[in-house]
């Protein structure tokens, strides 16, 4: 099979690398891929955003099937345009349509979804410029923190967490006056808060049946301790101890049988990944979001912890025979540390160059913003590498990213020092 995975960053590259682990995979590609991607599969210059340079791509070299890893394409309607496409009624798409993808695309859309089919999330109230004065009526009888949601897709920055009245307000006018994420906030959501530990559920689904992946903990602060501006994610860990037999359990049975069943109820066109953003509220699961994609830097902790044949468990997702899938999971745990660039995530340089000090074995290096310049390989992003280590327990899996840490250098890394050693605390 011919396969083509669509996206540049660190969860395509380790989906890229299960990928190719496979006997079912012929010729794999990535479009556009980054520096390191090259090493699985071969990069193709190509935009997801040009709909009809992927279509040509997908005829010209022969596609048995298409991997969509990030939420722009899918909620921008590509799987939709290859599945329309007369040529193309053969070809495997992993990825949802539109009518699926509207879960994450608005989280309106999701939180009605949620009410309806008695999925447990925070109770919210929806307002625009049409109703702002309610919205302030609103905050006024909440008690803080105060959680403020722009609708639409806002690159992982839409959600506004404070604990002052005043600036909770004022955020409200920032995103639906002032149009701090365009078209994305001019509705917002007012949410009650959650308090708890978060965890990151994934679900692969053909839309009528599931597997539950492994679990992962995203460190989303750039802050060791929690602390700063929130990034796309800066290390993962899998498995979450808490998340035992029990509370996996609830969460099955309160989350994603309905989340599913929902999904097929509402007749979405959805093969593919769900990633369940969770909050672990005095033991009950709360659904904080969903996404249609998997997370990063959750995959690549989720990803090596596998044990099936990942092309497999695609084929029967595009095809939709998972009924008869069984998940096999790896019994060591797996951590990820993100190296990113000097000032992320606010403003950072790209195109520095990236040197090791010796070959990296004791972790597998994915690359994200990375790009080879002239043989060089230099950063072209702000999160640029994901260090994941394996180990029997995750004291050994998260000293052996460190200790690769410490193989890698350029101008202004960083990296967060406290992976996984909350859960450490906690006895994991
Ligand atoms: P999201 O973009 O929806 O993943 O939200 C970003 C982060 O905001 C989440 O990972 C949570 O840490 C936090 N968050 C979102 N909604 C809530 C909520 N209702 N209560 C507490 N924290 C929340
Ligand atoms: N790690 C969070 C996300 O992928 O959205």
């Amino acid at each position: 099979m011919n396969i083509l995975v669509i996206g540049s960053g660190g969860r395509e590259h380790a989906l890229a690398w299960k990928i190719a682990q496979s006997p079912k995979c012929d010729k794999l590609y990535l479009a556009p891929g980054n520096g390191g991607t090259g090493e699985v599969a071969t990069n193709l210059d190509i935009n997801p955003k040009d709909h009809q340079a992927v279509i040509d791509t997908v005829l010209e070299y022969q596609i048995d099937m298409v991997v969509v890893g990030p939420e722009d394409p899918l909620v921008n309607g590509l799987v939709d345009d290859l599945k329309a496409h007369s040529k193309l009624t053969e070809l495997l798409v992993v990825g949802p349509g539109k009518s699926g993808a509207i879960l994450e695309g608005s989280k309106q859309v999701a939180k009605d979804f949620m009410k309806k089919y008695g999925v447990p999330t925070a109770a919210a109230e929806v307002f625009d410029e049409s109703n702002i004065n309610e919205g302030y009526t609103f905050l006024e009888s909440l008690r803080p923190p105060y959680v403020l949601k722009a609708d639409g897709l806002a690159a992982g920055k839409g959600v506004l967490i404070t604990d002052s009245l005043q600036e909770a307000k004022q955020n409200l006018d920032d995103l639906i006056l002032h149009k701090k994420f365009g078209d994305a906030s001019a509705r917002v959501l007012i949410e009650e808060f959650l308090k708890g530990i978060e965890l990151s559920v994934f679900v692969l689904t053909d839309g009528k049946d599931y597997v539950i992946l492994p679990e992962a903990k995203d460190y989303k602060r750039i802050g060791e301790g929690d602390t700063g501006l929130n990034t796309g994610g800066m290390g993962a860990v899998s498995p979450v101890l808490f998340a035992d037999k029990d509370f996996m359990k609830k969460v099955e049975e309160k989350v994603v049988i309905p989340t599913v069943k929902g999904i097929e109820q509402e007749g979405m066109d959805y093969c593919g990944f769900v990633f369940i953003g969770l909050m672990n509220q005095s033991g009950e699961p709360y659904v904080i979001e969903y996404n249609v994609r998997m997370g990063d830097p959750e995959t690549e902790v989720v990803i090596p912890r596998i044990k099936n044949d990942l092309v497999d468990l695609l084929e029967a997702a595009a095809t939709g025979n998972l009924a008869n899938s069984r998940l096999e999971v790896e019994p060591y745990t797996a951590t990820t540390v993100i190296l990113v660039s000097g000032g992320y995530p606010e403003s950072y340089e790209k195109g520095k160059e990236i040197t090791f000090k010796k070959p990296i074995k004791s972790v597998v290096p994915f690359h994200a913003g990375t790009k080879l310049e002239d043989g060089k390989l230099v950063t072209n992003g702000g999160r640029v590498l994901a260090l994941t280590g394996l180990g029997k327990n995750m004291g050994e899996a998260i000293s052996r990213c460190y200790k690769a840490v410490d193989l890698v250098s350029w101008e202004d890394m960083n990296y967060r020092k406290d992976i996984g050693f909350d859960l450490q605390k906690l006895g994991q």
